[in-house]
């Protein structure tokens, strides 16, 4: 199975992605890294790794691309002839030229246990609502912000001390196993 990663930032989940298949713990290749942002660390980890990456330039929209560019995204997963795309931390929300490329073979890791906490720092909305557990979600793409078909989910407990920083560490280190295991569930169905 390849894989398209698209990330705007850190790039954690595409280090985790990386080394479960530098471990033999996935069979998949990652085909190509693709940012929308010029100098986000998920490229330099994309070569760290010599993988195929590229800085794709947004356009005047703040949270999709304009849609030339959408194309050309389109154009550059066709070519390296990917079978799954998968958003790590990719901070734009996908429409129309990508969704029908790829129905279906878009997935996406978000952290909480969807549907509950949608949208933007949502262990910041579990601290906010008392909640007593919360976790990571990967998900399918599909038009609605942080929706579509659940594939896997991970429970992470929030503890009674608990600072944003503290309970956003344990989701991520939850992400890290969750993310290698969805893609491996799909590239076995
Ligand atoms: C992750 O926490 C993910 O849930 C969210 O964006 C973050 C990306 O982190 N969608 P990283 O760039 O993989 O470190």
């Amino acid at each position: 199975m390849k894989l398209g990663i698209l990330g705007s930032g850190k790039g954690s989940n595409c280090r985790a992605i990386l080394e479960a298949i530098r471990d033999g713990k996935l069979k998949a290749e990652v085909a190509v890294v693709i940012s929308d942002v010029f100098d986000a660390p998920i490229l330099g980890i994309a070569r760290e790794f010599a993988v195929p990456n590229a800085f794709l330039p947004p356009g005047h929209f703040r949270t999709r691309l304009e849609p030339a560019v959408e194309e050309q995204l389109v154009k550059m997963l066709r070519d390296a002839d990917v079978d799954l795309v998968v958003l790590a931390g990719f901070m734009r929300v996908l429409k129309a030229p990508m969704l029908q490329a790829f129905p279906r073979r878009i997935i996406n890791i978000h952290p909480s246990l969807l549907p509950q906490f949608p949208g933007l720092e949502a262990w910041k909305q579990a601290l906010a609502a008392g909640a007593t557990e919360t976790g990571c979600t990967v998900h399918y793409v599909d038009d609605k912000i942080d929706h579509g078909d659940v594939i896997r989910q991970i429970k992470v407990p929030v503890l009674p001390n608990d600072t944003a920083e503290t309970l956003h560490a344990r989701i991520q280190a939850a992400e890290h196993e969750l993310y290698p295991r969805a893609i491996a569930q799909l590239a076995a169905s």
